[in-house]
């Protein structure tokens, strides 16, 4: 059944060539057939009586007026030979187009499934899998359909030489068909072990992906890990373990095939003694006996190389079968794609907004996210905090479209996104991850990757926004080549390159989910200082797990187990208290302070847990999300407050006054003042739109030797009045 599919997908893909292909086989057939013939007709004039001609020349004969004679048949011998020959050389150059057409269409056509199936399916799928089936399995199902179309060829033959055959000597067909008889039992046997072997070499190959995949991936990793005879997860011991595994199925099978060869052999030469025996007693001239052998001779080959093909055959089958079955899977997952007007490219900064949405990932137990509801009003730039697996990556992947929610809905400019509106809204957003991918190839390619039309200058100007043209000047200029997956750049300049390359799309939703991740603060507060005026024309949020990440955006949302624990300007979350742990966390020791009097993140946070709500509001006090207060208002002014020379830091720079002020302003302004040298608030300082970087003035990205040294360590709560969590912690003497 498998292998009619396998015919059937052929015939569908390469129709056009397949046709004349076999024209071509049948042509074959042909003057192999008169080949042979002509071939007893001159064993016959040759003086080997009783291999008379006959039937099959009887035309020739009366259209002549008398048999051929030995010259005509020798030029009739060499001219089949000579026809056949030919019609191979052209049918072997259209299998190979044929071959050649199969592979990049089988390959698109699983390429494109994968390419329009909803995320959680591609990203569900096993990568190894994935990458087995789109290089090495086009190559094998192509080099199944030349098996298939030989296969064609060898049965034509076979069945046109046993015809022809039978007019000939019938003894012979039925000599020929009684062996074939006789050995189909076992054969029937030795095939299913075969397809079964197939199957198995198969999955082992594609576990051998697995692991040649999980070492390439971790060869740095491998190094440290790698014991030999060690059964580890990833390395060398894996790889050698599943090489051998794989090599041995391979050979298993590869038996399997010796053999039905020597079953093959051991029939055929019984049946030709048998013929010979038979000849010998029946009064046969040794002319009769000689052409009974060499007819069967030729025919016997073809039928086990047809047999051969068809095993063959099978064990491709099993290539196919998983093939088909990650088409069929993939397609099934299709995501929905609407009319290209439907979610019509618009211009300027997009207000995105989530409405009780609710997000299961597939096979997972707990919803990621839960009942949550933000608005990023446009032109702003959001930070997204909360705890590793809180589920901000999520609700980023949401916002920008990569899946469906679960439940609830993401809004672009107050209109709810439709999953067939998906792929049109992913066309104008841009997401840059921790891991970006960057291609084997230049930095020009790389840039121009998500936006083709993109022009040098605008290159140049995405890598001196990002920091990166000094850098790449002295690599050579865009034509620099960044090695494997950017692997001659170090982290921070992947990031950067990445980086330039999502402004170069100029989206209207920007998200940065740990984007800047492997960046030194003092550069990371310098690039997304820069970042910040791209506001005007990109609506922006930013994942982080560092506060100095954060210090310039205008809201702050806090997610905490899936749930918005709150969410506000930046002013007033200040006061939240997962952002004053984060402080806390972060503030650094002094490196002159005695080890024993530092106080240790991790104290900290406790601390201010164990303190908990009595210093920092618990998430309702915060402003409700859509509630923001005035600017400069009320609470907002608390933090300023607190930020004198008793509680030197606000919150990685969350004050009051700068949200208060105009986005890109404000913390710029307040960071500014002389008060900062006790106050340092580096993200801020650089913050404000086109300010010249000033590595070091960071407060926070201050490792050593800056006035935090000499001040008193951070106050996580501080900003809004409660006891400064690092100091409380070291001062308790715990
Ligand atoms: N593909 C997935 N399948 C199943 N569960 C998932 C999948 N992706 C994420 N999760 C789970 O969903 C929850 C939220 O994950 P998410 O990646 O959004 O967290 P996060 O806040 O971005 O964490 P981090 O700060 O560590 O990046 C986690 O519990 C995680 O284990
Ligand atoms: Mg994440």
């Amino acid at each position: 059944m498998t292998i009619l599919r396998f015919a059937r997908i052929l015939w569908t893909l390469e129709r056009r060539r397949i046709a004349p292909a076999l024209v071509l086989l049948a042509l074959v057939t042909a003057t192999e057939g008169l080949g042979l013939l002509s071939l007893g007709g001159l064993l016959a004039q040759g003086g080997l009586e009783g291999a008379a001609v006959g039937g099959p020349f009887g035309w020739l004969e009366r259209a002549l007026g008398a048999a051929p004679g030995f010259e005509a048949l020798l030029a009739l011998f060499l001219a089949a030979v000579l026809a056949r020959a030919g019609a191979a050389y052209l049918y072997g150059e259209l299998a190979a187009r044929i071959m050649a057409g199969l592979m990049h269409k089988l390959r698109m056509r699983l390429y494109r499934a994968v390419a329009g199936a909803r995320w959680p399916q591609v990203q569900g799928a096993r990568r190894a899998d994935l990458h087995h089936a789109l290089t090495m399995a086009p190559n094998e199902l192509a080099h199944g359909a030349d098996v298939a179309m030989r296969l064609a060829v060898a049965c034509c033959v076979a069945l046109t030489a046993g015809a022809l055959a039978l007019t000939v000597e019938p003894r012979v067909v039925l000599a020929a068909a009684g062996v074939a008889g006789a050995l189909a039992l076992p054969m029937l046997w030795i095939d299913r072990l075969i397809a079964r072997g197939s199957r198995d070499v198969f999955r082992r190959t594609a576990r051998l992906y697995d692991h040649v995949a999980r070492y390439l991936d971790n060869l740095k990793l491998d190094r440290f890990l790698a014991r030999p005879g060690a059964q580890g997860a990833t390395g060398s011991a894996a790889f050698e373990d599943a090489s051998r595994r794989q090599a041995q199925m391979a050979r298993r099978v590869r038996r399997l095939g010796l053999r039905s060869d020597l079953a093959h052999q051991a029939g055929g030469a019984t049946a030709l003694a048998a013929i010979l025996w038979i000849a010998a007693h029946s009064g046969m001239t040794a002319g009769e006996g000689a052409l009974m052998a060499v007819l069967f001779m030729r025919l016997l080959p073809r039928l086990m190389s047809a047999h051969e093909l068809l095993q063959e055959l099978i064990s491709v089958a099993a290539a196919f079968a998983e093939y088909e079955r990650q088409v069929r899977d993939f397609a099934a997952a299709a995501e929905p794609r609407g009319p290209a007007a439907a979610l019509a490219r618009a211009r300027g900064p997009a207000r995105v907004s989530v409405r009780a949405l609710s997000h299961t990932h597939p096979g997972a137990q707990t919803p990621a996210l839960r009942d949550v509801t933000l608005d990023l009003p446009a032109g702003t730039a959001t930070a997204l905090v909360g705890l590793s697996g809180a589920g901000k990556t999520t609700l980023a992947d949401l916002m920008c479209g990569l899946m469906a929610p679960s439940a609830g809905q993401v809004l672009v400019d107050g209109a709810p996104l439709a999953e067939s509106d998906l792929a049109a809204w992913r066309a104008q957003v841009a997401l840059v991850s921790r891991d970006d991918f960057l291609a084997p190839d230049t930095l020009r390619a790389n840039l121009a990757m998500g936006a083709a039309e993109a022009d040098e200058a605008a290159m140049w100007r995405a890598l001196e926004l990002v920091g990166f043209a000094e850098r790449a000047r002295a690599m050579g200029g865009l034509d620099a080549e960044v090695g494997d997956r950017g692997d001659r750049l170090s982290a921070g300049e992947r990031q950067r390159i990445c980086l330039a390359r999502a402004i170069l799309r100029r989206p209207r939703f920007l998200a940065l989910d740990e984007a800047t991740s492997a960046m030194n603060p003092l550069d990371e507060a310098r690039i997304v200082g820069r970042l910040a005026a791209l506001r005007a024309e990109t609506t922006i949020l930013v994942v982080a797990h560092r506060l100095s990440s954060v210090a310039w955006v205008d809201r702050i949302a806090v997610i905490e187990e899936g749930r918005l624990a709150a969410a506000g300007p930046r002013a007033q979350m200040a006061a939240h208290g997962f952002l004053g742990r984060m402080a806390a966390a972060e503030a650094p020791a002094g490196l002159d302070e005695a080890p024993a009097r530092r106080a240790h993140p991790g104290d900290a946070a406790e601390a201010s847990d164990r303190r908990g709500d009595d210093a920092s509001p618990r998430p309702a006090e915060v402003e409700a999300e859509g509630a923001a207060q005035a600017p400069g208002s009320g609470d907002a002014k608390a933090p300023d407050r607190s930020g004198d020379e008793t509680n030197p830091r606000s919150v990685g720079g969350v004050s009051g006054e700068g949200a208060a002020q105009a986005p890109g302003s404000g913390g710029a302004e307040a960071s500014d003042r002389p008060g900062d040298e006790a106050n340092p608030r580096p993200a801020e300082g650089d913050a404000r739109e086109g300010a010249p970087p000033r590595p070091g003035r960071g407060g926070a990205a201050q490792p050593s030797g800056a006035p935090d040294a000499r001040t008193p360590p951070a106050t996580g709560g501080g900003a809004c009045g409660a006891p400064a969590p690092a100091r409380a912690a070291g001062s308790s003497g715990r």
